[in-house]
């Protein structure tokens, strides 16, 4: 009692000392003539403030970046400035106004290993969002935040939002999903918290930037009514959910101009309709001139100045670029530094809370986690029942796989899979975090036998899956930024591996640790399927807990799955033209808008798993759904009908009026109850406007279509069996 008293003493102490200090500060820099120093004043004003101080040199010195760490082509004189991150920004000193320090952290901090540092690497962003769960999302944000501020970075580059159009995509692990509702809300959930922690937050791709292959070069030809309804919607919902300083336009063209130098995504979509008041900043090497892109709407080029440097001061000195442009981009810059907090309340390098993050970790994994197959409930496994377990393949002995590329997050120790001391994470090396599932599991079920086998010899691992009373078959397919998947095959004879085990034993359960969909020729023969997609530092823990029935798994799919890459709207990806016909490298988005199951469903095509599918150990029921029209809300009662607690999420879709030139169903809402055995719950669904309507390219505007909308209420986007309608005047 005592240590309590004096410990809540000590703390009340340091917090009044920072309160003074913090004010002190701002008084004293007030006083001596820095009145944006005010933290009363909106970020607005202080940046109206600071811009009418600066010269031009200090304006162009915000439009570009001076390098990036550990690349050789790309260094410059402040690049050691960078703190071993992707980019470094010049501030103005003497006007107190930090530099811009930043650091790629799709899925936890980039490059910790390389800097000797620690990042907690949490579940796949698209593993994430299956969970469906906005708190989630939110930790997700603040444990990365932390990190980087802890890192001494002051800007992420983390918040991918681009909706999964092309399944084979190299980076459908940074993304959540295929739905713009969904992904735009996680994403902008977790920006929105990760931002909260002062660092200035940021989403990326801007926009259309689907596919990996040829991205540099290729045009995504869209039209504007359908990028509108996918793609740019979920920047939109995002973006006004995190109001983010900075967003990210992407490498490819869209519609024929580059996505840093597009004036219909940046200025008249961006900055015009969507009012977004922050900075742009270009992909790494994505910025293609001066002129056209200042005028479209680039604010910062990076992370080099070949562009953004003398050559726009003397664009601007020439007359040819207004100085009220360069003014523009400045005032952005310094508006996200405002915003964001890091001019009040500048990173202090500070130890990594390890144990929190690994919390965090495994509890939004446990809730991404999503159990596709489970037949006669061969999970979870009962210590009674099972007495001995092999565990095969996908070096489960060691760890679990990770998402490579930019988003790379260094796991303790190096690559898993590598001899001790020779771990160092590169670039197109498949990275093992040090999570093992065998380990896990063992120390799960103390008294089962379990015994594993690397899955490299086929005869070796039937032959231990014979002798057991269950089979784990652990499958894996690694995704890295730049290069597309061939297929959405299991790579390396995974497939023929998984085919035998289960016909040696009928009571085989595959795990799988993927990026995106993956094709299952076997699912008829095993008993039970998870998908754990990549796990992140915590991983193996969430997965035991999962598989012997400590947590009961409610993750749902953020994308479709389809049977074959047949039922795509392009069944090949066209490989990348030599740089000759590289400008004429394009890819139609005809399905327009009709993205994953709103595609299986308008071409009757049924997939192999459905997008918003996930079993649980426990079954509901769904009854009674009534819609307010004025309201726009949806109530229905969910019930447990099992023998389990459980979390269901509910999912809520509409289908457009009948007169309407579309017919697939939208996710409108949806929501997690939680739900002890034999318990109801009336919940009510708030229906989000933005995706009942419909974009109209004549008049810019967006539009309902009048008339009855017809409301479905389920488990899954191909299982509602509640239905209503709900009336638009
Ligand atoms: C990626 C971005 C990343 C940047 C900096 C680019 O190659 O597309 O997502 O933030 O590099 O590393």
């Amino acid at each position: 009692m005592h240590n309590r008293k004096l410990n809540y003493f000590l703390l009340t102490l340091i917090a009044a000392i920072a309160v003074i200090f913090f004010a002190t500060r701002s008084l004293v820099a007030q006083d001596a003539g820095q009145p944006w120093m005010n933290p009363k004043l909106s970020a607005e004003e202080r940046a109206d403030l600071v811009l009418k101080q600066l010269t031009l040199d200090e304006k162009i010195a915000f439009a570009h970046g001076n390098g990036m760490s550990r690349v050789p082509n790309w260094q410059m004189p402040l690049t050691s400035l960078a703190n071993g991150g992707a980019g470094y920004v010049e501030g103005v000193n003497r006007l107190g106004i930090p530099g811009l320090v930043i650091s790629d952290a799709a899925y936890g901090v980039r490059d910790s290993g390389a800097n000797g540092r620690y990042g907690t690497a949490m579940p796949s962003n698209l593993g994430a969002a299956s969970s469906w769960d906005l708190e989630s999302a939110c930790e997700f944000g603040e444990v990365i935040g932390r990190e980087l501020r802890a890192q001494g970075f002051n800007m992420t580059l983390g918040g991918g939002v681009n909706i999964t159009r092309e399944p084979r995509n190299g980076r459908t692990f940074e993304y959540a999903g295929e739905d713009p509702l969904l992904a735009g809300t996680f994403v902008g959930s977790r920006m929105k918290c990760e931002q909260a922690q002062h660092v200035v937050g940021d989403l990326k791709h801007y926009a259309v930037n689907d596919q990996e292959t040829g991205r540099l070069v290729i045009s995504s030809v869209i039209s504007k009514r359908a990028m509108q309804e996918s793609d740019l919607l979920a920047f939109h919902i995002a973006l006004s959910i995190a109001n983010p300083g900075a967003v990210m336009c992407s490498y490819n063209r869209i519609n024929g101009d580059h996505g840093c130098e597009n004036s219909y995504t940046l200025r008249d979509v961006l900055k015009n309709d969507w009012k977004f008041k922050g900075f742009v900043i270009s992909d790494w090497g994505g910025t293609h001139s001066t002129e056209k892109a200042s005028a479209a709407g680039l604010d910062q080029e990076q992370p080099m100045a070949d562009y953004f440097g003398p050559k726009l001061k003397a664009a601007v000195e020439a007359g040819k670029v207004p100085l009220s442009e360069i003014d523009d981009h400045a005032r952005r810059v310094l508006y996200a530094e405002f915003l964001s907090g890091i001019v009040d309340d500048p990173p202090q390098k500070n130890v990594v809370d390890v144990d929190k993050g690994l919390e965090v970790a495994q509890r939004i994994e446990e809730k991404s986690i999503v159990l596709l197959k489970n037949v006669e409930a061969v999970l979870p496994i009962l210590p009674s029942k099972v007495h001995s377990i092999a565990i095969i393949g996908g070096h489960a002995d060691v760890g679990m796989i990770s998402g490579a590329g930019s988003a790379q997050v260094d796991p303790p120790g190096g690559n898993a899979i590598m001899p001790p001391g020779k771990g160092a994470t590169r670039w197109g090396e498949p990275v093992w975090f040090p999570t093992s599932p065998l380990k896990a599991l063992r120390a799960k079920l103390p008294n089962t036998k379990i015994d594993f086998d690397p899955g490299t010899d086929l005869k070796s691992a039937v032959g231990l899956a014979k002798s057991s009373d269950l089979a784990i078959v652990f499958a894996h397919q690694w995704e890295i930024e730049g290069l597309d998947l061939p297929s959405l095959s299991l790579p390396d004879n995974q497939d023929a591996l998984i085919e035998q085990v289960a016909t040696a034993n009928s009571r085989t359960i595959v795990v799988l640790e993927t990026g995106t969909a993956v094709t299952m020729p076997w699912l008829d023969k095993v008993a039970g399927v998870v998908e754990a997609w990549y796990g992140g530092s915590a991983g193996h823990k969430a997965l035991a807990n999962v598989l012997v029935g400590d947590v009961n798994p409610s993750g749902k799919l953020a994308m479709t799955f389809p049977k074959s890459e047949k039922d795509l709207p392009r069944p090949v990806i066209p490989p990348e033209p030599p740089k000759d016909q590289a400008s004429n490298f394009s890819v139609h988005y005809d399905e327009g808008p009709k993205v994953g199951y709103k595609w299986y469903e308008t071409e009757h095509k049924r997939p192999l798993f459905a997008f918003g599918f996930g079993l649980s150990y426990t079954s509901y029921g769904y009854s009674g759904l009534s819609v307010d029209s004025t309201a726009r809300t949806a109530k229905f009662t969910v019930k447990n009908t099992g023998k389990r607690a459980g979390t269901e999420i509910a999912e809520v879709y509409a289908r457009l009026p009948k007169g309407a030139d579309e017919s697939f169903k939208r996710l409108v809402g949806w929501t997690r109850v939680t739900l002890a055995p034999g318990e109801s719950k009336t919940v009510t669904v708030t229906i989000d406007p933005r995706v009942l309507q419909t974009f109209d390219e004549a008049t810019d505007r967006w539009n309902f279509a009048p008339g009855d909308y017809e409301v479905f209420v389920g488990a899954s986007s191909d299982n509602t069996p509640l239905a209503a309608s709900l009336r638009v005047r």
